[in-house]
C-alpha cells in the first residue's frame, strides 16, 4: 500500500502540473473514518485559491486520472475537495507484511553513535517522589522505542547519592538515632530525613551543621563515608526490588558520588574560559546573556563545595569522553526545567562539541481519590502504589467471577494491577498534567490495560482453538468487510506510529493506537465470523488476527506491559 501511495502521490503532482500548471508536493493520509476511502487527500483545496477554481473541479480532474492507476479500486471526490481513494483489497493487505516486520525489532547499529536516556534517578536518603514513579515508567519506555528500532541506545540511572542531604542525614543521626544504621529500613531513614527538617525550622542552626557535616564528607572524613556507604547500600537494594517488580532495567547505574573527582578540571577549565565568574562571597558563578532571562547560577558554593549543577556538568562530560553519543536525553520533572536550561547553556558556554541535548519533561499527577491527594507532601511509596494497585485488580477478577478465564488468578492480577499503573501513566499525554484514577484504569472499558490484556487473550484464543499457535498472513481472495478494512490498515500503521512516538519522545502515540487497534479488532471480531468462515476467507481471517496479536505484543513489550495468554 505504501508503494501505491508514492504512485499515487507522484501521479497527483504530474497532473497538477500538466493540467493546472502547479508545481506542488501532493501528500495522501490514511483515511480511518468510513466512507473516506484508504487514502485521501486535500490538495485541490490547498491549491483552490491559487488557481482561482474551485476546489471540486480540480480535484474532479486529478481523480479523472488516478483511477486508471493499477490497484486503484475507486477514486471519489468527497466534501468540498477531498480526493478519496480505495485501494483493492490484496494491494491493502501488503501493508500486514510491513507491520509483522515492525513487530521484530531491529538490528541494533552498532556503528552509530548511541542514544543516552536518562530516567529514574531517584535520591538516595531522600524520598522517591511521585515524579520519580514517572520519570521510571516514560524512560523506560522511550528507551525500549529506541531500542527497539535499532538505536544503539544506553539506559542510564543516574542516582542522587552525592549532595547536602548526606551531611543533613548524618547529623539527624548522630542526634536522634537509636539503633546501628544498618537495622535502618528506608523508612527510618526518611523518618531521620523528615524529622532534621522539621527541626531545622526551629533550629536556624541545624542546616549550617547539616552542610558542614556535608563538606567533612566531601573531604573524606572516613567515619562520615563508612555511613555514606551504609546509605547508600541499603537504599540501592530496596530499589532494586521495585525496579524488578515493574521490570526495570538499565544499562548502567552511576550515582552523582562518582562524579566527585572529575569536578575539579571543569572548574578550572570554566575559570580559564572566563564562563566561571567570582561571585559574592567567594562563590563561583555562571551568568546568561540577558535576553535569555535565565538567572545565574552557582558552580561552587561560597565553602568551596560543589552543587547539582557542578556534577551534572561533569557527567556530560564524561559521557561524552566515554560513549560519544549523539543524543542525551533526561526524563525528568517539569519543575527541573530552569536547571537544564542553565546547564545546556553553561556547556554551550564552555564551547564543547555536543551531542543533542534534550529536557523530556513531564507534568504534575493529579489524583482522582480523595485520600491519596490529601496525602502530606509530593511523595508516593512506588511499592506501596504496586501493592495496592494489584490487590484492587484482584478484587476486580474476583466480582467478574465467570467472566474471567484464568489458570492463575495471582499472577493475573499481578500482571493486570502492575500493568494498569504503568499505562495508565504512559497513555497520557505526557506534557500535561497527569491524572491517577484507579478506576479508569483498571477498568475493563476504554483505554486501559486490562482492556489490552483482555483483546489480546481474547485473540490468543481465537488461534487456540483453530489449534495454532501462529497463523501466518493468507492471500486475500475477498471484498474486504468495512471491519476487516479498518483493522488491516490499523494494522498496516504500526511501523509509522513507532515511528512518531519515538521521534516525538510521546509514548502516549503508541498506546493510543494499541488502543484503536483493540478497538477495532473487537468490532472485526463480533462482526465478522472468524472460525465458522469459509475457507479461503477463514485463513485469511485468522492471518488477520495472528498479525493484531503480534502488533499487541509488540507494542506492550515497548511499554513493559505483561498480556495474558487467557483472560
Ligand atoms: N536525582 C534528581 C532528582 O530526583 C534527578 C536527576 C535528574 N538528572 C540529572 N542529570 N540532573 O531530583
Amino acid at each position: 500500500m505504501y508503494d501505491l501511495r508514492d504512485k499515487l502521490q507522484g501521479a497527483a503532482e504530474t497532473i497538477l502540473k500538466k493540467k493546472f500548471a502547479v508545481s506542488t508536493t501532493v501528500h495522501f493520509d490514511v483515511s480511518f473514518g468510513e466512507g473516506r476511502g484508504d487514502l485521501t487527500t486535500s490538495v485541490a483545496l490547498q491549491q483552490a485559491k491559487g488557481l482561482k477554481k474551485a476546489p471540486k473541479e480540480i480535484a474532479q480532474a486529478v481523480a479523472e486520472d488516478l483511477k486508471q492507476i493499477e490497484g486503484v479500486a475507486e477514486v471519489e471526490v468527497a466534501g468540498n475537495g477531498y480526493i478519496n481513494v480505495t485501494l483493492d483489497a490484496d494491494i491493502l493487505a501488503e501493508g500486514l507484511v510491513l507491520a509483522l516486520e515492525s513487530c521484530i525489532p531491529k538490528k541494533t547499529r552498532k556503528e552509530e553513535d548511541p542514544v543516552i536516556v536518562e530516567y529514574s534517578s531517584p535520591n538516595i536518603a531522600k524520598p522517591f517522589g511521585i515524579h520519580h514513579i514517572l520519570t521510571t515508567i516514560i524512560g523506560q519506555s522511550l528507551s525500549h522505542l529506541y531500542r527497539h528500532q535499532g538505536f544503539h541506545t544506553i539506559s542510564m540511572n543516574h542516582i542522587g547519592d552525592w549532595g547536602t542531604q548526606f551531611g543533613k542525614l548524618a547529623v539527624a543521626y548522630r542526634k536522634w538515632g537509636t539503633k546501628p544504621l544498618e537495622q535502618h529500613s528506608i523508612d527510618d531513614l526518611l523518618a531521620l530525613y523528615v524529622r532534621f527538617h522539621d527541626e531545622a525550622e526551629k533550629d536556624l542552626t541545624l542546616e549550617d551543621e547539616g552542610r558542614a557535616a556535608f563538606r567533612q564528607l566531601e573531604a573524606g572524613d572516613d567515619a562520615l563515608r563508612k555511613f555514606w556507604q551504609t546509605v547508600v547500600d541499603c537504599t540501592m537494594a530496596s530499589l532494586q526490588g521495585v525496579y524488578e517488580h515493574l521490570g526495570i532495567q538499565f544499562d548502567f547505574t552511576i550515582g552523582e558520588s562518582f562524579y566527585e573527582d572529575k569536578m575539579q578540571s571543569i572548574v578550572a577549565e570554566g575559570r580559564e574560559k572566563e564562563v566561571f565568574h567570582e561571585g559574592e562571597k567567594g562563590a563561583l558563578i555562571v551568568e546568561f546573556p540577558e535576553g535569555t532571562k535565565i538567572p545565574t547560577a552557582l558552580v561552587l558554593k561560597s565553602d568551596g563545595s560543589t552543587n547539582y549543577l557542578t556534577r551534572d556538568l561533569a557527567t556530560i562530560r564524561y559521557r561524552i569522553d566515554t560513549w560519544h553519543p549523539q543524543a542525551i536525553l533526561y526524563v525528568v520533572d517539569v519543575a527541573q526545567s530552569l536547571h537544564f536550561q542553565q546547564l545546556f547553556s553553561t556547556v554551550q558556554k564552555l564551547t564543547w562539541e555536543l551531542p543533542h541535548l534534550e529536557h523530556v519533561v513531564f507534568g504534575r499527577m493529579r489524583f482522582a481519590d480523595a485520600s491519596m491527594s490529601t496525602r502530606k507532601g509530593n511523595t508516593l511509596k512506588l511499592e506501596d502504589v504496586l501493592t495496592e494497585a494489584v490487590s484492587r485488580a484482584s478484587k476486580v477478577i474476583e466480582e467478574r467471577g465467570e467472566k474471567i478465564q484464568t489458570d492463575d488468578p495471582e499472577d493475573l492480577a499481578e500482571m493486570m494491577g502492575v500493568g494498569s499503573v504503568v499505562y495508565g501513566v504512559l497513555s497520557q499525554n505526557r506534557k500535561l498534567d497527569l491524572v491517577f484514577d484507579w478506576d479508569k484504569m483498571l477498568s475493563f472499558e476504554g483505554n486501559s490495560a486490562p482492556y489490552l490484556q483482555y483483546t489480546y487473550a481474547r485473540a490468543r484464543s481465537i488461534l487456540r482453538k483453530a489449534h495454532l499457535d501462529h497463523a501466518p498472513l493468507a492471500d486475500v481472495t475477498h471484498d474486504f468487510s468495512a471491519q476487516e478494512r479498518l483493522l488491516v490498515k490499523l494494522i498496516s500503521a504500526f511501523g509509522d506510529t513507532l515511528d512518531t512516538a519515538r521521534r516525538e519522545h510521546m509514548p502516549h502515540k503508541l498506546c493510543q493506537y494499541l488502543y484503536d487497534l483493540c478497538q477495532a479488532f473487537n468490532t472485526f471480531y463480533s462482526t465478522d465470523e472468524i472460525l465458522k468462515a469459509e475457507v479461503p476467507i477463514r485463513d485469511f481471517r485468522l492471518g488477520l488476527t495472528a498479525a493484531a496479536s503480534s502488533v499487541l505484543r509488540s507494542g506492550a513489550q515497548i511499554l513493559t506491559l505483561r498480556l495474558p495468554e487467557r483472560m
